[in-house]
């Protein structure tokens, strides 16, 4: 960790205040109703955790989470369910939280992979988009803030599992 090179992208100000506008524009989108957010383990649990807090419509909670095959900080684009979540969302609102969509391969799977169980509506919200990258064409409906490439640690975001506990979000550096 002492040796990680990094500075700070965003600061838990920013990031709060962000969070708090996507918050209110869910709130409205969803007004009425009550959404089951799955959260993608484990780099969006703090996100996630802030923004249902700052929503004002109700919401259930419920987890998955993918492994992807690949080395380090790529992936392969080869996608497994590791944890299933437990809630069954047919015909419910169901909103996606994730921490990144990089390539889009991810999150293209699992949306299909929830499509497959008829919800009555899909949606994915996620904290950082590193638009350059993509693979495939993936659109969040809900993004936090999108970032070029390089790797990002922080607000729940690790590498090689440290730096998950920090407040801010950090941009490694060679
Ligand atoms: P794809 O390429 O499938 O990948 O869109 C999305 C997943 O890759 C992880 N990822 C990162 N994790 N810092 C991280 O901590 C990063 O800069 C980063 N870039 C991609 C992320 O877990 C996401 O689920
Ligand atoms: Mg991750």
């Amino acid at each position: 960790m002492e040796s990680m090179n990094k500075e700070v992208l965003f600061s838990r100000e920013i990031i709060d205040r962000r969070v708090r506008e996507l918050a209110e524009e869910i709130s409205g989108d969803y007004a009425g109703g009550e959404p089951i957010v799955v959260g993608v383990l484990k780099g969006a649990f703090i996100f996630m955790a802030d923004l249902i807090r700052s929503l004002r419509i109700p919401c259930k909670v419920d987890f998955m989470q993918l492994a992807s095959y690949g080395s380090g900080t790529v992936s392969s684009g080869e996608v497994v369910i590791k944890k299933d979540m437990g809630l069954p969302i047919a015909g419910k609102d169901v909103l996606i939280v994730e921490d990144i969509v990089d390539t889009g391969l991810t999150l293209s799977f699992l949306v299909k992979a929830l499509q497959d169980r008829a919800p009555r509506s899909l949606k994915v919200c996620v904290f950082l988009d590193k638009k350059m990258r993509r693979k495939i064409p993936f659109a969040a409906d809900y993004t936090g803030f999108t970032i070029d490439d390089g790797f990002v640690v922080g607000y729940g975001l690790d590498f090689n599992e440290q730096a998950r506990f920090l407040s801010d979000v950090y941009i490694i550096k060679a």
